[in-house]
């Protein structure tokens, strides 16, 4: 049924949470402004920019456009350096195994992440030749939820949008799926979202039997 399947990378292959969040506290801290891990569940998906909005939206002044540009700088700056310490222990428990069967099966697999990080974090897991295509916030002008950095991974396996299942941990890449008119498999938080085509607690109970 599906020729691809396009794959987040943040949250599915394995958790940066905990990076973002130390980034993102740090700079908030810096700033006087209240965040807390409830917040940083909102920056799930959503892109660098549109996560310091969020993060603003607790802030008691008004920040110019080159006074966002440095704190996104100074956010990404710490946590680059923190994901030194990623390895590929960080892989989630299954991933392996589930690209295995995909490719052992000629599904063709592919990342459609926001993060312009991501060619970096493949790098440090050891993943960065597993996939036959990246697309990435590097290659994209509108972040999920719109559909492009979907519609780009598939453009660049030649795969028709309709061919591809999307693997998501955020509501916001079920929606760029959706809008994409591709199918979709929630995983991890948003494995209860009502409009996944499908949904797994995690990457090992994913049902096999709709490939
Ligand atoms: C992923 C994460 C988001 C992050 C975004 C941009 O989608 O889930 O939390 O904000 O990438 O990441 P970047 O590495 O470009 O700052
Ligand atoms: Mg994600």
């Amino acid at each position: 049924k599906y020729e691809a399947v396009l794959f987040d990378l943040d949250g599915v292959i394995l958790s940066t949470d905990d990076f973002h969040y130390k980034a993102w506290k740090k700079l908030a801290d810096r700033e006087g402004i209240y965040f807390d891990r409830e917040i940083n569940e909102r920056l799930r998906g959503v892109s660098r920019m549109e996560s310091l909005a969020i993060i603003l939206e607790r802030a008691e002044k008004e920040y110019t456009e080159d006074e966002k540009i440095e704190m996104a700088t100074f956010k990404n700056d710490f946590y680059r350096e923190s994901l030194q310490d990623l390895t590929p222990d960080h892989v989630f428990e299954g991933v392996k195994d589930f690209l295995g069967f995909l490719t052992g099966n000629g599904i063709r697999i592919a990342i459609g992440s926001s993060s312009k990080n991501a060619k970096f974090i493949l790098k440090q897991i050891g993943m960065f030749d597993t996939f036959e295509a990246i697309s990435d916030g590097t290659n994209i002008e509108n972040s999920k939820p719109d559909p492009e950095v979907f519609l780009k991974a598939a453009e660049m396996l030649s795969v028709a949008p309709e061919k591809c299942l999307v693997v998501e941990d955020a509501e916001a890449g079920i929606d760029a799926a959706v809008a994409g008119n591709m199918d979709s498999l929630g995983v991890y938080a948003v494995c209860e979202y009502d409009k996944n085509t499908y949904s797994a607690r995690d990457i090992q109970s994913v049902d096999r039997s709709i490939f």
